[in-house]
């Protein structure tokens, strides 16, 4: 560990008991408190994550910093300041943001995410602000709560990834603690490698909306680098994320979304399902050979063979004739 690594994380770890105190002890701190009550994280929850809030005025921020002798160079080094041009005084770029401190592997503070309280749009500035990336910090690798879930995710042999850091925090609430989510970007290989390590089963748990949708398509075609685990994805209804669908059903109710988690084959089959009329015979026909097609790259042969029987049963098709279609398809595909 460098000593330019030792002094970004010892601010960040200041940083973050700053922000969490501020939230915790101060008037200014308590409209953001109330946020977060009304949310319905505990007092507990918003602990154990240190949770924090930061203050409008960045000289508060900074004149504690000054105190613990970091120097103007280091704070900007640090990601959390920038230089105001008008005023030559360090700005915190997060003032006025609810505060979700960022832990690496090894539990050390290296960024920081700041959440808007006003659901305002027509303000500039993006509901989530994350730290610029530095020599601690980067985005696309980093998988947000992996230190506290890591035993979990051992223990249970399964991984949750979720899309926002409100749905980690919801659902290690709900005693999921299994749970982790990625920056805001889409999932990377690396994330993978990190998570299939620790356990042989990988539950994607993104936003039911159109955006998630492409999300898991996407993170299932990165899951073929890893034969030896098995991928699952879980639609939350009526385009909820994780979060909304825990406070309003409860957490029996998501261990039954679980449960009913698809895997590769059965979400691109519902994707077919749903593009095709199947009560107009041509695409029906349609529908099938897709499916013909899919079955084709199925990897196992025994799953293949079991999914060919169930399509062969559902539609009261000939034998013959589908096996004639899958050795078609297969030759297309080699
Ligand atoms: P969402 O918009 O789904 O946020 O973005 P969320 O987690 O549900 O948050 P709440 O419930 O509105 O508070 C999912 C993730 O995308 C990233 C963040 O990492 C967020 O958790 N994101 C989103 C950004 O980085 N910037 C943004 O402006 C929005
Ligand atoms: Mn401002
Ligand atoms: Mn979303
Ligand atoms: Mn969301
Ligand atoms: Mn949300």
């Amino acid at each position: 560990q460098s000593k330019g690594e030792q002094i970004l994380y010892s601010i960040h770890e200041k940083v973050s008991e700053f922000y969490h105190y501020y939230l915790n002890n101060t008037v200014n701190g308590e409209a953001a408190l109330q946020y977060l009550l009304k949310r319905n994280l505990t007092q507990q929850t918003i602990d154990d994550f240190a949770i924090g809030f930061a203050p409008d005025n960045s000289q508060i921020l900074w004149q504690f910093l000054k105190k613990e002798h970091f120097t103007d160079d280091e704070l900007i080094n640090s990601g959390i300041f920038y230089l105001s041009e008008n005023s030559q005084q360090l700005i915190d770029r997060f003032h006025g943001r609810l505060m979700f401190p960022l832990r690496n592997m090894q539990g050390k503070v290296v960024g920081f995410s700041g959440r808007l309280m006003s659901e305002d749009t027509s303000k500039r500035s993006p509901k989530y602000l994350n730290s610029p990336e530095t020599i601690i910090f980067q985005k696309n690798q980093l998988l947000f709560n992996l230190d506290r879930a890591r035993l979990p995710i051992r223990q249970s042999n399964q991984v949750l990834i979720c899309e926002g850091f409100m749905d980690v925090i919801a659902l290690t609430q709900a005693n999921f603690e299994n749970t982790v989510a990625t920056m805001g970007t889409s999932l990377t290989e690396s994330h993978l490698k990190q998570v299939t390590k620790l356990a042989k089963e990988v539950v994607f748990v993104f936003d039911g909306d159109d955006a998630g949708q492409k999300a898991i398509a996407r993170a299932f075609e990165l899951s073929v680098a890893f034969p030896n685990n098995t991928f699952k994805s879980l639609i939350i209804p009526q385009k909820m994320d994780p979060d909304e669908w825990i406070q309003q059903h409860g957490s029996e109710s998501f261990q039954k979304l679980i449960v009913q988690a698809l895997s590769p084959f059965e979400f691109q089959m519902n994707y077919l399902k749903k593009s095709y009329d199947l009560s107009n015979q041509q695409e029906l026909a349609w529908y099938i050979e897709a499916l013909i097609k899919l079955i084709a790259n199925i990897q196992s042969p025994i799953e293949q063979q079991l999914r060919l029987n169930n399509l062969i049963q559902e539609f009261n098709l000939s034998e013959s004739l589908v096996k004639e279609q899958l050795a078609q398809a297969n030759y297309i595909n080699k």
